[in-house]
C-alpha cells in the first residue's frame, strides 16, 4: 500500500526521503513523489513507476540542501497511477504540500464544496481534496488548519503536511492508517512504517488513532484531534528490516491471510452504508441500468479469480435472479462465445495483467459486450481496458498464492449481486439483513483466523498423505476448489476439489484408509446432503477434516478433525469458509519445507497465454 516518509532536521532531506521510500517499496506502489521546502518555497517532484524514475528527475535538478520535506509512494485507489495523481498534493497557493495514506470517504462532497468556493482541482484523487481543504482553512497556523480540515473528513488517514510559510514545522496525523515519528539527534523522521526509520534511529514515538503531532527542531507536540495535549513516551524499535516488512509474520502469504479482516473493511469502506440501507459502487453506477436488464452475464477469470467468478455466478442467480455463466478466460476466448446486444462480461483479476483474461475481455468488447472489471491493481491493463469496474482496495498481494484478493473479489461480487437483486426483486428486509451481515464479515473472518493453531495441528497430522479431496455443495463448491488449488500450488500435494455429490460418480474410488477428505459443511440449504456425503467417505475409511459452524455437534461428532467457523448468512459464507482452507494450505506447505511465497513453477502474474 502507500508509504509516507517525512524529514525535519539539519541534514539535506532529499537522500533520506528517497532511502526511506526505497525501504517501503516492498509494500507495492505505482508512482512516487517528494516535496522539499528550502525555507522560502516548496518544490514538488513526482513520477510514475519506480523510485528510480523519481531519482532521475531529482538528479536533473541538481543538489537540494532543503532540510524539510515529505515523500510518498502511491498505490492508486482514487484515480489512475499518473504523475498528476501522485503525491505530494498541494493547495491552491502551492505553498502547502501533503501526503496521505488511506481513503477520504466523503471526498466528493468536500470537493463539491471547495469547487463552489472557487477552487480548481488538478487530479482525480481524494488526497488533493484534503490538501486543498487545509489550504482553504489556513490562516497562518498550519497545525490548526490541519486539525480543522480533519474535523471535516470521514475516512482513514495517515498524513504528513508542510508549508513554505512555516518552514520549521512538520505536521503529522493519523486515524486508521499507521504513522510513527523516529527521533534522532536534532532530527525527526515521520514514516508509515518503521522500516523507513531504522537506518537512522531506533527511538520512536507511535502516534495513536485520532492523534496529531507538530514537529519542530527541538520538540514534538502531540495533541488529540480535539486539541487536547497527549503525553507520548518513546519506544525502541528492535526488529530487523525483514521482520518489519513482514510485520512479524514468517511469510507474506500468512500476513495476507491474517490481514483479511482489515483488507475487507477497506474493500467495504465507503460502499456499504448500513445506516441508510444502501450500497454504492461508484465505478459501475453509470451502467447499473444496463446491468440490471442484461439478458446474459458472463464472469471470466483464471485460477482463484475464476473460483471467485463461480461464487459470483451463484449469487447473480440466487440473489438477483439473473442468468449468469462462468467461464475460464482462456476457454471463453476460443469458444466462439455468444454475445448478444445487452450481454455483460465481468472480468475478474487481482493483477489486472493476466494475459488470458485480457485477451478474453478484448474479444468480448470487440463483439459488443459491455465489459466490467473486478480488479485489484489500479490502473492495470485490465482496469484500463474495461468499460467500467470496481476495484478491490485490498492492497498489493505479494505472496504468489492469492488469498486476500479472493475474499475481496467475493465481497465486490456480493455487493454487485445485492445491488442488482435490490433493483430487480429483492425485498428491502432481505437486502438490509444481508447488508448488516456483510458489514460483520471482517469480524467473522477474524474469528476464523483464531483457529490457526488448531489447523496447524491438523496439517501436521495429515501432511504425509499425497492425495486429498476437497468437497462442498452450492456456494461451498467453489470454496472447495479454492482450498484444493491452495494446497496443490504451495505444498505440491495433489488435491482435487469437486461438488460433494459428484464424488460418488467416480472420484470415490480414490478413497482408501486415511485419505484426507476436507468437507465444507457449514449450515446451508444442502447441509443434510453434505452430511450424507461425509458418511459415504467415512464408511470407506476416509479421514474427515470438516469445516462447520461453531457449536455444530452433529458435524463435529462425525468429523475426525473439526474446524469451527462463525455462522453467517449463507450467501456470505464463502468469505469466511475459505479462510481455514488458506491456513491449512499454508501450514501444510511450511511443514513440508516449501517456499510458501514463491512456489515452484509459478509466477505472481501470468502474462503469457
Ligand atoms: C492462485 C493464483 C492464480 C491467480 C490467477 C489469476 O493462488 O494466484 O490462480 O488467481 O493466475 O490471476 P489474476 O487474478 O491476477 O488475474
Amino acid at each position: 500500500m502507500c508509504g509516507i516518509v517525512g524529514y525535519l532536521g539539519k541534514r539535506p532531506a532529499q537522500p533520506i526521503l528517497i532511502e526511506g521510500l526505497k525501504r517501503l517499496e516492498y509494500r507495492g506502489y505505482d508512482s512516487a513523489g517528494v516535496a522539499l521546502c528550502d525555507g522560502t518555497r516548496l518544490s514538488v517532484v513526482r513520477s510514475v513507476g519506480r523510485i528510480g524514475n523519481l531519482q532521475q528527475r531529482l538528479a536533473a535538478r541538481g543538489d537540494d540542501p532543503s532540510s524539510l520535506g515529505i515523500a510518498h509512494t502511491r498505490w492508486a485507489t482514487h484515480g489512475e497511477p499518473t504523475e498528476i495523481n501522485a503525491h505530494p498534493h498541494t493547495d491552491a497557493s502551492g505553498r502547502i504540500a501533503l501526503v496521505h495514506n488511506g481513503i477520504v470517504e466523503n471526498y466528493a462532497s468536500l470537493k463539491e464544496f471547495l469547487v463552489g468556493e472557487g477552487l480548481a482541482f488538478r487530479s482525480q484523487t481524494d488526497t488533493e481534496v484534503l490538501a486543498q481543504l487545509v489550504g482553504y482553512l489556513y490562516d497562518g497556523d498550519l497545525a490548526s488548519a490541519v486539525r480543522a480540515a480533519l474535523g471535516r473528513v470521514q475516512g482513514t488517514y495517515g498524513i504528513a503536511v508542510i508549508s513554505a510559510d512555516e518552514p520549521g514545522l512538520l505536521v503529522a496525523a493519523r486515524k486508521g492508517s499507521p504513522l510513527l515519528i523516529g527521533v534522532g539527534d536534532g532530527e525527526y523522521i515521520v514514516a508509515s512504517d518503521p522500516s523507513a526509520i531504522v537506518p537512522h534511529t531506533d527511538r520512536v514515538i507511535y502516534l495513536d488513532d485520532g492523534e496529531m503531532a507538530s514537529i519542530t527542531a527541538d520538540a514534538v507536540r502531540t495533541v488529540t484531534l480535539d486539541n487536547v495535549p497527549v503525553d507520548k513516551t518513546e519506544a525502541r524499535v528492535e526488529l530487523s528490516l525483514e521482520q518489519i516488512e513482514l510485520d512479524g509474520y514468517e511469510h507474506y502469504m500468512l500476513k495476507e491471510i491474517c490481514e483479511q479482516p482489515a483488507t475487507l473493511r477497506n474493500c467495504l469502506a465507503g460502499r456499504l452504508d448500513v445506516r441508510d440501507g444502501r450500497i454504492q459502487l461508484g465505478g459501475v453506477a453509470a451502467h447499473l441500468r444496463q446491468l440490471a436488464t442484461s439478458g446474459r452475464i458472463t464472469l471470466i477469470g483464471c485460477g482463484t479469480a475464476w473460483h471467485a467468478g463461480l461464487v459470483g455466478g451463484y449469487l447473480f442467480e440466487s440473489l438477483a435472479r439473473m442468468p449468469a455463466a462462468v467461464d475460464y478466460a482462456s476457454e471463453f476466448r476460443y469458444r466462439n462465445p455468444i454475445i448478444e446486444p445487452g450481454t455483460v462480461v465481468i472480468a475478474i483479476s487481482q493483477s489486472g495483467e493476466t494475459a488470458d483474461t485480457l485477451a478474453a475481455l478484448r474479444e468480448a468488447r470487440e463483439r459488443g459486450a459491455l465489459v466490467l472489471g473486478v480488479v485489484n491493481a489500479v490502473g492495470s491493463t485490465i482496469a484500463r481496458e474495461t468499460d467500467a469496474g470496481v476495484y478491490l482496495h485490498v492492497g498489493p498481494e505479494i505472496g504468489v498464492a492469492s488469498t486476500k484478493a479472493f475474499t475481496g473479489q467475493l465481497a465486490v461480487l456480493t455487493m454487485l449481486a445485492m445491488t442488482l437483486g435490490r433493483r430487480r426483486h429483492m425485498s428491502i428486509g432481505m437486502f438490509e439483513s444481508l447488508l448488516h451481515g456483510l458489514s460483520k464479515i471482517p469480524d467473522a473472518i477474524a474469528r476464523a483466523l483464531e483457529q490457526s493453531d488448531l489447523i496447524r495441528g491438523i496439517a501436521a497430522r495429515n501432511v504425509e498423505r499425497n492425495n486429498w479431496l476437497f468437497l462442498g455443495r452450492g456456494l461451498n463448491y467453489p470454496v472447495a476448489l479454492e482450498g484444493a488449488l491452495k494446497l496443490k500450488e504451495i505444498s505440491y500435494i495433489h488435491a482435487e476439489g469437486m461438488p460433494a455429490a459428484e464424488m460418488k460418480h467416480g472420484p470415490i474410488a480414490l478413497i482408501s484408509r486415511g485419505t484426507p477428505a476436507v468437507f465444507i459443511a457449514t449450515r446451508s440449504e444442502q447441509y443434510e446432503k453434505v452430511i450424507s456425503n461425509m458418511e459415504e467417505v467415512r464408511s470407506r475409511g476416509g479421514r474427515l477434516i470438516v469445516i462447520g459452524n461453531e457449536g455444530d455437534k452433529q458435524v463435529s461428532g462425525l468429523a475426525d478433525e473439526f474446524i469451527p467457523v462463525p455462522e453467517v448468512p449463507e450467501p456470505l459464507a464463502p468469505m469466511v469458509n475459505v479462510v481455514p482452507l488458506q491456513l491449512l494450505a499454508y501450514h501444510a506447505a511450511v511443514i513440508r519445507g516449501c517456499n510458501v511465497d514463491k512456489p515452484r513453477n509459478l509466477a505472481k502474474s501470468v502474462t503469457v497465454e
